[in-house]
């Protein structure tokens, strides 16, 4: 019976060893929906490294379970194995193969990061769009805080530094809706300068070129929404900048992502998606509802949560609008 060549074996397993690669990088299932436009560029990116990490997890486990078989040790067999020293032209190549792997997705990456902006937060933002503060602020719990801390000229109108700017593309466009974010123990309160409105909640048309300013008030937090594949570190004094293109309407969860208080885990909050028709419905009823009389200032008696709790907890008291998410008060 004729031998079959190693090189036949070794191209045979090259091959296969390939095409289950390639197939396991892009039927992972791993990645949660894909909602914004810079979502498939990060997703492309993963599944090459998916497709590689296939490939070399089949190739060394392979050659591990397949010499524990062949190279198993013989029955009565109490002799040492060879004695190697070292293999120079084995071990460069296994050194090469890395190095152009590792320099290759390093260059894929800093195209993607380029491609979403991430060379340009904000390099091409105006002012204009942050004077139509409206008078009247918040009309939910966090009122008080916003008074205390936040300073919108202080800080969000620093120039950002960190984040991802506008894509290549749109760089000289303004953005369609700018939103101020700021994150605190333990919540996230989106500002809409445009408009005056105040939310616990991010409220952002589909299709539309969305800029986020992300502040954090006392501690660093991270600006996390996984279906959009960003975040960003929110850095107490130092604006960041998201900026990016929801597709796909529908609601999905914004989390904090550093370990920032005991509550951190907790400081969840959601985007809605919504379209540009719903949106627009949605700012008017929010403007709507903001009129003067609403806003006036609460006779003592009728003491806030904040104000409760700043007596019995003063810790607990900064952030309300978490406190009445995590059920430590009853409304
Ligand atoms: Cu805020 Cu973790």
């Amino acid at each position: 019976m004729k031998q079959i060549p190693a090189p036949f074996w070794t191209l045979i397993l090259g091959i296969a060893v390939t095409l289950i690669s390639l197939w396991v990088g892009q039927n992972h299932n791993l990645l949660p929906v894909q909602a914004s436009e810079q979502a498939p560029l990060v997703d492309d990116l993963f599944n090459v490294m998916m497709t590689i990490g296939t490939a070399l997890f089949i190739v060394v486990q392979g050659a591990i379970v397949y010499s524990l078989i062949r190279f198993r040790q013989p029955k009565g067999d109490d002799t040492d194995g060879l004695p190697i020293e070292g293999n120079l032209p084995l071990e460069a190549f296994w050194t090469a193969i890395p190095a152009v792997i590792v320099v290759g997705l390093g260059l894929y990456s800093v195209v993607v990061f380029q491609e979403m902006g991430g060379f340009s937060p904000g390099g091409h933002h105006g002012h204009g769009a942050m004077v139509a503060m409206a008078p009247q602020e918040s009309l939910i719990d966090v009122a008080p805080l916003l008074a205390q801390g936040l300073d919108d000229d202080t800080v969000f109108g620093k120039t950002q530094v960190y984040g991802f700017g506008a894509s290549p593309l749109v760089q000289m466009n303004q953005p369609d809706v700018t939103v101020n974010v700021t994150g605190m123990q333990f919540a996230w309160i989106f500002r809409y300068p445009d408009t005056g409105i105040t939310d616990g909640e991010l409220h952002i048309p589909v299709g539309k070129d969305v800029q986020l300013k992300i502040e954090a008030q006392d501690v660093i937090h991270s600006f996390w929404v996984p279906q959009f594949r960003l975040k960003q570190d929110a850095l107490p004094g130092e604006p960041g900048e998201l900026r990016f293109v929801a597709t796909r309407e529908g609601t999905y969860p914004v989390v904090c992502a550093e370990l920032c208080g005991s509550y951190h885990g907790a400081m969840r909050t959601q985007v809605i998606v919504h379209s540009p028709e719903d949106y627009a419905d949605w700012v008017a009823s929010r403007v709507a509802e903001a009129t003067p009389t609403t806003t006036v200032a609460q006779p003592i008696e009728k003491a806030t949560d904040a104000e409760y709790l700043a007596e019995i907890a003063p810790d607990l008291a900064r952030s309300p609008v978490q406190i009445a998410q995590t059920g430590l008060v009853n409304h």
